[in-house]
């Protein structure tokens, strides 16, 4: 979403910030959510503003990027409840 802004968009950040864990967890980190994420959904484990929530707080807090982070969880998190939640105010 930024590769007109910076030159590194679209790659994971090599070294540690205030937030987040190291950065040489940020790829398991990533699949460990997506997969944690993909059983809560197929298992309606919570509903979905909820599910929302807790997908964004722990995307924004793997920090993937150095930059960007905020408005990268917050458009996947719309994405989120958009097309797989279907959640009409997001259509
Ligand atoms: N202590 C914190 N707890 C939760 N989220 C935080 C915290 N500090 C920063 N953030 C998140 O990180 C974002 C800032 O990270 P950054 O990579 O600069 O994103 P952006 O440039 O899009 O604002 C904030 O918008 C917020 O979502
Ligand atoms: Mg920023």
């Amino acid at each position: 979403m930024f590769r007109h802004v910076w030159r590194w968009a679209g790659h994971f950040r090599h070294s540690d910030k205030n937030i987040g864990g190291p950065w040489y967890q940020i790829t398991t980190g990533l699949r460990n959510l997506c997969d944690d994420i993909q059983y809560q959904i197929i298992n309606q484990i919570h509903p979905p503003d909820e599910l929302a929530v807790r997908f964004h707080h722990r995307l924004v807090w793997i920090h993937a990027f150095p930059n960007g982070n905020g408005r990268h969880a917050r458009l996947m998190t719309d994405t989120l409840l958009k097309n797989t939640l279907k959640c009409e105010q997001f259509t």
